[in-house]
């Protein structure tokens, strides 16, 4: 079944202007153990399910070297290395402390070590994407958005994203470089970046939302999300997605999971053409939805 599958039915958008990418990503932050800490439960099923994004043309991958710490990316590296037509993105500025603690770290050296170690764990000599995790409210962001222009320069870096962010902080690492993508929290039932999202389709920043798979309570049975995924025949997941996937041209989804079945039902939303009335409902829903949270 999987072989008309494809992430290629969600179109491509090109970050930073150059780097072309399908819409539909994959996020590799659920291959690790549970409170994103350790290695994964199953070692097999993670390969299995990396190695199968190549053959369902999904060729944007997300991953940080916090997811673990450092587990994600070694596994990345086991198994897709050295990356044939793959973009693989990472993150860095968020440490460690034990299964959900997450701490930013934003002093310059600290991210020049998340950097340069993350190009050893990949394998790899420069990232085509860069993310910093977080903006460390700790740390004047002028410092940390300088550090990574200076290895942007030195041609560690070649694009730049942010996660987590309001406008403000773009517009403010705007001064030091280009700002090629956004990662904030954003699915059917939470809207609260919908300003970010606009100014990103406005100047043509990719936004990459995190937890796109969500739809809460829009997805039980009987609810607008579970009727129209049942008329497409996909999952609610798949529904989700091509809801995020139609809301923008800039948009590039990153759902997670370590499950090659729920890898290919994910990867099916790519295909899924929503009508206009549909989308419409799917969107006054899921506002009402993320008012009422
Ligand atoms: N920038 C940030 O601060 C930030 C924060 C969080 C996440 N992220 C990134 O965003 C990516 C996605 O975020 P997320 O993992 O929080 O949310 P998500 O992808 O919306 O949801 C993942 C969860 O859904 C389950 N799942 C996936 N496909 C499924 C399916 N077809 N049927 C049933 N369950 C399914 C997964 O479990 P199974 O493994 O069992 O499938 C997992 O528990 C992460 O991988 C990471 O790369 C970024």
């Amino acid at each position: 079944m999987s072989h008309s599958i494809s992430a290629s039915a969600a179109g491509t958008f090109a970050i930073g202007g150059d780097l072309q990418v399908n819409r539909l990503g994959f996020g590799a932050m659920r291959i690790t153990g549970p409170g994103i800490w350790g290695p994964p439960a199953n070692h097999d099923a993670a390969i299995a399910t990396l190695k199968r994004l190549p053959e369902l043309d999904v060729n944007f991958i997300d991953t940080a070297d916090a997811y673990g710490p450092y587990d994600s990316e070694c596994l990345i590296k086991e198994a897709l290395y050295p990356y044939t037509g793959l973009v693989v993105t990472t993150k860095g500025g968020l440490t460690r402390h034990g299964p959900e603690i997450w701490a930013p770290l934003g002093r310059p050296e600290y991210l020049r070590q998340c950097v340069l170690t993350s190009l050893r764990r990949l394998g790899v000599e420069r990232f085509d994407l860069w993310q910093l995790h977080r903006v460390d409210p700790k740390v004047p962001r002028d410092e940390q958005f300088d550090a990574i222009a200076a290895m942007q320069r030195e041609g560690l870096i070649r694009h730049v994203g942010l996660s987590e962010v309001p406008v403000d902080d773009i517009e403010a690492a705007q001064k030091y470089f280009k700002v090629a993508t956004v990662q904030n929290q954003y699915n059917l039932v939470d809207r609260k970046s919908e300003d970010v999202l606009d100014f990103c389709e406005k100047h043509g920043i990719g936004f990459i939302p995190w937890f796109p798979l969500a739809a809460g309570e829009l997805a039980k049975p009987g609810s607008i999300v579970n009727t129209i995924a049942k008329e497409h025949g996909v999952t609610t997941g798949a529904i989700a997605l091509a809801w995020l996937l139609k809301r923008s041209r800039v948009m590039l989804p990153i759902p997670g999971t370590g499950s090659v079945d729920h890898l290919i039902e994910n990867v099916a939303g790519a295909s899924v053409k929503l009508s206009d009335a549909q989308f419409q409902e799917l969107d006054r829903q899921g506002r009402e939805a993320a008012r009422a949270n």
